[in-house]
């Protein structure tokens, strides 16, 4: 195994978060985990895996290609793909019984054709557009859309679904959204309903529904902060010194010369860099620990290292460990710092790691 640089994932965390879920989510309400983009950076099959350990009753996915991944691992929890598929993917989406987002009467006469092809007959979940203006019918539409669809004989629209923009920041815009779903949802009592990601569920509760659609909070960045101290962070990013150089004044660092010494400083050069997913925005602005200090990053990330004034750390050698984000003695970093300080979101710092970068799985269950 690489010990340069690698992410720790822990599958305690995970269980403690979907616990968390289940507590503010109303009761009886399923929970569909979310583990798109590589279940967010964690590792698409092993977190799948554990969550579908855990009980889950759904698993979310963007693309039928990672259901595929997760069937091959013989999952057998139902997985909604949560993107929009192509003509071509569904007689895929059919063949491994995964359930179709389905947004108009086109994609439903495709998916349709899939299924008559394989004397089938093919669930899908309706989308309603309320506001986000991506996938889904516009929601005046959406009446006649879903009863036309009806009319199909080999198509069966289970549930019906839509996504908040900005249950986050804007509680307005949420129940809004929320009121016209549930509106159009009235018409068809027979069809189960689902609404929340991780902001609409810890927003408000009552938008549970049947089944609510954590991603960030089940790794434990909960995207409004008052909800950090009930979650646990899933995934610890490190990396090590190479090297150890002590540095005269007014020396300057790195590509381009950015960082000049204003005083000798004790520089490390650290294993991880944009070519492992961490961002180059890091530049000059973020900070890692050596240690249990947070020392700040001089100079432009490269591909490959990073360089970091260690002068208050005693006795920094090659080899030490230095968390990028996680925990250290007393020190942390979460996620969402790092994001706030290249300028972006934790969801985005989490995708980004690497695929150089290896996971290693800690507490996992289905693992053992
Ligand atoms: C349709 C849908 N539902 C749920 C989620 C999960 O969102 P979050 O990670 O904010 O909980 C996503 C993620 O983007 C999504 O696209």
């Amino acid at each position: 195994m690489n010990t340069r640089c690698w992410v720790e994932v822990d599958g305690a965390a995970l269980n403690h978060n979907l616990a968390e879920i289940r507590r503010q989510a109303s009761s009886g309400c399923g929970v569909m985990a979310v583990v798109k983009a590589n279940a967010y950076g964690h590792g698409l099959q092993p977190v799948a895996k554990e969550f579908a350990a855990m009980g889950v009753e759904w698993l979310g996915v963007a693309q039928v290609e990672e259901a595929v991944q997760l069937r091959k691992s013989g999952i057998r929890t139902p997985i909604l793909i949560l993107s929009a598929c192509l003509k071509g993917e569904l007689e895929e989406a059919v063949r491994l019984k995964l359930t179709p987002t389905l947004s108009s009467w086109t994609e439903a006469q495709w998916l349709e054709k899939a299924a008559r092809t394989q004397r089938k007959t093919a669930q899908a979940h309706f989308k309603i557009d309320t506001g986000m203006g991506r996938l889904g019918c516009r929601f005046e539409e959406a009446e006649a859309e879903i009863a036309r669809i009806a009319r199909l004989k080999r198509v069966r629209i289970d549930a019906l679904f839509t996504h908040f923009t900005s249950a986050d920041t804007d509680p307005d815009m949420t129940r809004r959204q929320w009121r016209l779903f549930q509106e159009i949802a009235a018409r068809f009592p027979d069809k189960k309903r689902h609404a929340a990601n991780s902001a609409g569920l810890l927003a408000d509760r009552r938008f549970s529904a049947d089944v609510v659609r954590p991603g960030i909070a089940l790794y434990g960045c909960p995207p409004l902060p008052q909800w950090q101290p009930r979650f646990r962070p899933a995934l610890a990013w490190k990396s090590r010194v190479t090297l150890v150089k002590r540095m005269p004044k007014g020396r300057t660092l790195s590509y381009g010369a950015t960082y000049r010494l204003p005083f000798a400083q004790t520089i490390a050069v650290v294993a991880v860099g944009y070519g492992d997913g961490y961002f180059r925005s890091l530049s000059n602005r973020g900070s890692v620990l050596i240690g249990g200090l947070r020392c700040p990053i001089r100079g432009r990330v490269t591909m490959d290292q990073i360089l970091v004034d260690v002068s208050r750390v005693p006795d920094v050698k090659s080899g030490d460990e230095a968390v990028l984000i996680g925990k250290q003695g007393k020190a942390k970093i979460h996620a969402a710092e790092v994001a706030a300080w290249a300028g972006t979101i934790s969801y985005e710092v989490l995708t980004n790691v690497g695929s150089r970068v290896p996971r290693c799985y800690r507490h996992f269950f289905s693992i053992g």
